[in-house]
């Protein structure tokens, strides 16, 4: 971490300070210190007080029952989530009240009023119920970010059963591994979908995947694109959303009351070991978590137009463009398609269209947005928008100024939030109406979070000092356990810091008590704000008969933050040729899905391994960031990276 220490403190150094303007301060939902107070003296009534804010068809009378690592928020309570994110704005003045605003990639416009969902939710509902679904059962969703997307996830929440959505860019068999993992027995995907004009075969996909999950009854098929060549429905096993939807019945459905710890969805995310994890998210601590950060974080009011770009199969689209946004009862604008299609400034065309107020991205768009220059954006009004929000990865100062200036028009706070798929909600942010920001840095814990950096002891580095982020006490939104593998749970997260929540990142404190992410400390590469195990690309390799052995590193890149460099020995007599480093791409790329495609690929006669036999990754990313070696001496063979080195300078 030396040389992250020396960026740290020049960082430091030279950190310029913004405070939030006067203009936000005032109107701000947080806007007195107070609460940071209030939820450090006593953070069981602080979150039993969000909770509150939610629409309960049982309160709760028991907050909180913490046996590490097990946590139980609640849980004497009942509600269901289609309920409080639709159902209770279907009353009253929000009833007409625009809930999604979709934009397909091919230009079409629909508005979907708080009504006009909620009747599409039960409407689904009651097909979902005809196809035998019910409570606890899984639902594997396989869709574009289509309105249908969120229909499906709210119409399994009102059923209560679980969702767990597949991000459409999985290959086949990550979707098939995903869905028997899950144990799902229905699948709703669509014929195709959009991306940058291309058509996206998602059926086909599925089709594909069904060949390895031989329990999957059925599948529900959305029609996005239309007579998609080569696509044929299954009998017995394959139907179509809109006939099915026109067969239900119109009537409402009522919501089956759900225990506030009962599970609303898994969501598989990138481990240290090929299998991914089915991380499982609780029903009423989860939507505590979404809907206060909506609150306090995003500042959310009534009047706001929101609109985040994350995609629904990532955990940042679960709680930000869906649970957390209609919990507030807020007007989400949903994009379907890529943000340089047909033009660089489909999402600046988007904010001045719909006049969109709060704008939350990733770093990797932003570093890009800045790569097109300042004239797309300034070519639109962007007037409208009083906040911005990044999350992901760790933003570099300089993006941070960009977007603060060009997109912000230095009117509008940033909240940089630090969070994963494990926490549910935003962790370490400002709060845009009370946090002096400073550029890379994504300040405190919110409200009734508390964190800590630690050494390999677990003891406190302290201000000033790098180590690993903890979160050190339960919060209402943690992960509940690994479906089917609560030893992993324990293992991954527990064992290293008993009783503290183990991140995976590693990060700095200052003086001030602000965090500075430093990044993942274990096998997990970050490539534009994607999760990826090394060892799932890795697996994927050594799946080809001609490799042997693989590496798989991430090394910087100026635009997705990391790339994927993968060194691969063969074996005896395979020639390691350019046609074959392609061949390998495009199988990792079918394997897990185009995000994991290494960027490059390094044929080695051997990998540099230490004298145990274990390989010294430290090195190869040295070698594919062209710095100077560090410590070789615990080498077997210092000769191996030696000429690993100068072939790697050589190609360049
Ligand atoms: C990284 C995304 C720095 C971090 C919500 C974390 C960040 C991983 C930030 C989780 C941020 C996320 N600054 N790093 N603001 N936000 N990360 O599960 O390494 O897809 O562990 O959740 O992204 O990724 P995940």
């Amino acid at each position: 971490m030396s040389s992250e220490g020396e960026k740290f403190d020049t960082l430091l150094h030279e950190t310029r300070r913004f405070s939030p303007p006067r203009a936000f301060r005032e109107q701000a939902t947080a806007s007195s210190q107070e609460i940071y107070h209030k939820a450090a003296a006593n953070p069981e009534e602080f979150w039993a007080e969000q909770a509150r804010c939610l629409q309960w068809s049982n309160p709760f009378t028991k907050v909180l029952d913490w046996e590490p690592p097990h946590a139980r928020w609640f849980y004497d309570g009942e509600l269901n989530a289609a309920t409080n994110t639709v159902d209770r704005h279907r009353q009253g003045a929000t009833k007409n009240k625009a809930a999604i605003i979709w934009e397909a990639e091919t230009g079409e416009r629909t508005v979907l009023t708080y009504d006009m969902l909620g009747r599409e939710v039960d409407r689904a509902a009651h097909m979902l119920t005809s196809l035998g679904v019910g409570a606890g059962d899984r639902v594997t969703i396989y869709l574009p970010m289509v309105p249908e997307l969120v229909i499906a996830m709210l119409a399994c929440a009102k059923i209560g059963a679980i969702h767990s959505i597949v991000f459409g860019g999985f290959s086949a068999k990550a979707l098939a591994e995903r869905i028997n993992d899950a144990d799902a027995h229905v699948v709703i995907t669509a014929d195709a979908g959009f991306r940058r004009g291309k058509v996206v075969p998602l059926k086909a996909n599925t089709d594909q995947a069904l060949t390895q999950c031989p329990r999957v009854k059925q599948v529900v098929v959305v029609e996005r694109v239309g007579q998609v060549e080569g696509l044929t429905m299954h009998q017995g096993r394959d139907v179509w959303w809109h006939e099915m939807m026109d067969q239900a019945p119109a009537t409402p459905f009522a919501a089956v009351p759900r225990n506030a710890e009962d599970v609303l969805f898994t969501l598989y995310t990138s481990g240290t070991t090929g299998k991914p994890k089915g991380i499982v998210h609780s029903t009423a601590g989860y939507l505590t978590g979404a809907n206060t950060s909506c609150r306090l974080v995003f500042d959310l009011k009534p009047d706001d137009i929101y609109f985040c770009t994350a995609d629904i199969g990532w955990i940042t689209g679960h709680t930000y463009v869906v649970y957390g946004p209609l919990s507030c009862g807020a007007t989400v604008v949903i994009y379907e398609g890529a943000p340089d299609w047909p033009e660089r400034d489909r999402y600046w065309e988007i904010i001045e269209r719909y006049g969109v107020t709060v704008f939350y991205t990733a770093p990797t768009s932003i570093r890009t947005f800045m790569k097109w220059g300042p004239e797309l954006p300034s070519s639109h009004r962007l007037d409208s928008l009083r906040l911005l929000g990044t999350v992901g990865e760790p933003i570099n100062p300089e993006a941070w100024m960009w977007y603060y200036q060009v997109i912000g028009q230095s009117r509008c706070p940033i909240v940089d939030t630090w969070w994963q798929t494990e926490t549910g909600a935003a962790m370490i942010s400002p709060l845009p109406g009370l946090t002096e920001l400073k550029p890379g840095s994504a300040a405190v814990p919110v409200p009734g979070i508390f964190t800590d950096v630690v050494d390999a002891k677990g003891e406190p580095v302290g201000p000033g000092g790098g180590g690993y982020l903890v979160v050190t006490r339960p919060w209402p939104s943690m992960l509940r356990t690994i479906w089917g593998d609560d030893p992993r749970y324990r293992e991954t997260y527990w064992d290293r810091f008993p009783g503290v929540y183990f991140t995976g990142d590693g990060a700095r404190v200052d003086e001030d008590g602000y965090y500075w992410i430093l990044g993942r400390v274990d096998d997990v590469i970050n490539v534009s704000g994607h999760r990826i195990g090394t060892m799932e690309v890795e697996s994927a390799l050594v799946d080809d008969r001609r490799v042997a052995e693989s590496a798989v590193i991430g090394r910087h890149h100026d635009v997705k933050g990391q790339a994927i460099s993968a060194f691969v020995t063969l074996k005896e007599g395979v020639q390691g040729t350019s046609e074959l480093a392609q061949d390998l791409k495009v199988h990792v790329a079918e394997t897990i899905g185009a995000m994991a495609r290494p960027e490059e690929i390094f044929f080695t006669a051997e990998l540099p391994k230490t004298r145990s036999g274990k390989i010294m990754r430290r090195l190869l990313r040295d070698v594919a960031e062209g710095r100077a070696l560090g410590d070789t001496s615990t080498l077997a063979d210092p000769a191996v990276i030696e000429s690993l080195k100068q072939q790697y300078e050589g190609q360049d």
